[in-house]
């Protein structure tokens, strides 16, 4: 390489201007560029997880195509901690026995492996949070290698309320010193890890999050493997989407897909969904039952596009007429990203219009319709379609 190329990176920083430094570190820009994807253990496993489980998972994600399509994190949720030593040093649980040759195993799969915590002295499960010991715990997860953290509010509710008992704001002002605590532990650690906020959605947390250095956070309430969740999740995402962008993701919790009794117009509306939000993709079911119509449906690769386009932009609702919703997102590259949604328990047998001007494309756009996987070639607003119960017409638009 020629010496003055080699030594530009030098030069420039010798000739650049000082500046005065952020208040708050923003995360390093490369985190979650993207929606984060991986899978997480506590839809499938709960409080049962192991480290037996969590090395299965990853050896699955491997060998299932799923690290291909992109899932790389491997999140272990609440229930594998275990006490503090005199030192205050947290262990894990004898489910986990040695943490650090976890990280190391999954980080040999070419995968990353998330961790989950309190701001409070408990977590939800009532394992010990990280109260009191943020930097110990920061440090230990730097450690071990973790790459991921989900910090979950629940033990500090009881801490902010008695705090101040009376005193609204400042209980949601402690919430926030709380996260940004952590963040600054994790910043402090040197490792480069995720920041995953889990307090459902109170406080507006879409306003101030990335504040606090979260990389992502939830926008509300515990998803369940039932349809009925899964829409009514995806349907209160309306109106956020300009709070969401590369780094800093509104997280409308964990995939279902493939748990439960879940149909197939089901499983692939739900990841529809979550793609046209710009969602992290953490699924949540049990690798070792995966069949092939459910793998199918994660590592989608047209879906994953959508969820994973490097604009960012996540879908905003453009239609509502009672069962049938049409979201819509715009892509990188010029296309569209159209979903339309029944919602309903009825077959829905009449074309409505899709609404092509107020996603952003127009008449003579070509269709790629993605679950069908079939050009449509150039469309108009008056597309006929029929949508069963629960499913989902996915069109990417490509100006003609
Ligand atoms: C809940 C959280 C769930 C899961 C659980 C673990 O508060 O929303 O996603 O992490 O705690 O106890």
């Amino acid at each position: 390489m020629p010496t003055l190329i080699r030594l530009l990176p030098l030069i420039l920083a010798i000739v650049a201007p000082a500046r005065s430094a952020p208040t708050i570190t923003p995360p390093p820009a490369v985190l979650a560029a993207t929606p984060p994807m991986g899978w997480n253990s506590w839809n499938w496993f709960n409080r049962k997880v192991t480290d037996a489980d969590i090395r299965q998972a990853a050896d699955i994600i491997v060998s299932s195509g799923m690290r291909e399509a992109g899932y790389l994190y491997v999140n272990i949720d609440d229930a594998w901690e275990g006490t503090r030593d005199a030192h205050g040093v947290l262990r894990a649980n004898e489910k986990f026995p040695d943490m650090k040759a976890l990280a190391d195993y999954v980080h040999s799969k070419g995968l990353k492996l998330g961790l989950y915590s309190s701001p409070g002295a408990l977590t939800c499960a009532k394992f010990p949070g990280s109260y009191g010991h943020e930097q110990q715990d920061a440090d230990l997860y730097a450690a071990w290698g973790i790459d991921f953290l989900k910090y979950d509010l629940c033990g500090f509710r009881t801490i902010m309320t008695e705090a101040a008992p009376n005193d609204k704001r400042e209980q949601l002002r402690l919430m926030r010193v709380a996260y940004e605590k952590m963040h600054q532990a994790l910043l402090q650690a040197g490792r480069p890890v995720v920041y995953s906020l889990c307090q459902y959605g109170y406080d507006a947390v879409w306003q101030w999050a990335p504040e606090v250095g979260a990389h992502l956070w939830r926008t509300g309430d515990d998803i369940n493997a039932t349809f009925a969740s899964i829409a009514l999740i995806a349907r209160g995402q309306a109106g956020l989407a300009k709070y969401s962008g590369p780094g800093h993701w509104n997280d409308p919790d964990m995939l279902e897909v493939g748990n439960g009794k879940l149909t197939l117009d089901e499983n692939r509306t739900h990841m529809a969904l979550w793609a046209m939000l710009a969602a992290p993709l953490l699924a949540g079911n049990n690798l070792t039952q995966l069949t092939p119509e459910i793998t199918a449906i994660l590592t989608d690769r047209d879906i994953i596009a959508i969820d994973q386009d490097p604009l960012g932009k996540q879908a905003d609702r453009i239609f509502a007429e009672g069962p049938i919703e049409i979201w819509s997102r715009p892509l990188a590259n010029g296309d569209v990203a159209l979903a339309v949604v029944n919602f309903g328990q009825d077959t829905f047998l009449r074309g409505i219009s899709l609404h092509l001007q107020a996603a952003g494309a127009g008449p003579g756009w070509h269709a790629y319709d993605i679950w069908g996987k079939k050009n449509l070639g150039p469309i108009d607003d008056h597309y006929a379609f029929t949508l069963k119960r629960h499913e989902t017409l996915v069109l990417r638009l490509t100006r003609s």
